[in-house]
């Protein structure tokens, strides 16, 4: 079932987060425009997403649009908003099929209120999935969300001392374990404002593949690789394998 990488199915990554790069160069070494790169990365996010389901992943977090994309040409933003909301619209139906709860993370507020409308309709309709849960991570960076919780946190508890713990419950993320494994495509070696806090123990996962041609096997080889990793949270290496 896993293709040529043999996975051990009792160590499959509870949180997987994507950082989806390279769309944008996939179109071009084709000599055909960025926006149809993204068009074709949306066929990667269908089965990415299906593959995680079927592997027993319960949430994977999808870097569909940064705080920082907002710069990108008027164009390239607005075929961005445009595939958003077809694709949710789109894919609805194979979401409620697959038993797959939709989520987002980020200032959703400020989206273009077709995509936002969009959004919260499939929020709305799939919130009672319990397969695997996809958090789209739209208008979001790490220290929006950081910044976020700490306006929130001061008003909360203006005289309290607080905990990692806390201040996580103030995050975005909050309802979200941290991902175990965090892949990025397209050879870029950045975090690029995700996922901050969050990636604090993470496995990071870097490939040159284009995101557009990131298929499933190239899924189970990263995991395959998280697999073949030791994690030790600070600890010695003999700590751990005691
Ligand atoms: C990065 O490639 C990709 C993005 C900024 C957008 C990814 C969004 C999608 C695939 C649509 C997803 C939609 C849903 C609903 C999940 P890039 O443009 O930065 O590529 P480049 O680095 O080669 O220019």
């Amino acid at each position: 079932m896993s293709g040529s990488y043999k996975i051990d199915n009792s160590l499959i990554p509870n949180h997987i987060a994507i950082i989806m790069d390279g769309n944008g160069r996939w179109a071009k070494s084709k000599g055909m425009p960025r926006v149809l790169g993204h068009r074709e990365g949306v066929k990667t996010v269908r089965e990415i997403t299906e593959t995680c389901a079927e592997l027993g992943v319960k949430y994977l977090t999808l870097f569909a649009f940064s705080t920082e994309n907002w710069n990108r040409p008027e164009y390239e933003v607005n075929a961005l908003m445009t595939l958003i909301v077809n694709t949710i619209d789109n894919e609805l139906k194979n979401l409620m099929k697959n038993n797959i709860k939709l989520e987002a993370i980020g200032d959703i507020s400020a989206l273009p209120s077709k995509s936002y409308n969009s959004l919260i309709k499939g929020i709305e309709d799939t919130k009672d999935n319990d397969r695997m849960t996809l958090v789209l991570a739209l208008n979001y960076s790490g220290r929006w969300d950081i910044v976020n919780a700490a306006n929130m946190l001061a008003h909360d508890h203006a005289e309290n001392r607080l905990d990692e713990k806390d201040f996580k419950m103030y995050l975005s993320t909050a309802k979200y374990p941290d991902p175990e494994l965090i892949i990025r495509t397209s050879g870029e070696l950045r975090i690029s404002n995700f996922l901050l806090w969050e990636a604090a123990y993470s496995e990071f996962y870097f490939t040159d593949i284009k995101w557009p041609d990131f298929k499933k096997e190239s899924l189970y080889e990263a995991i395959y690789d998280y697999q073949h990793r030791e994690r030790r949270f600070g600890k010695t290496s003999e700590q751990v394998n005691k």
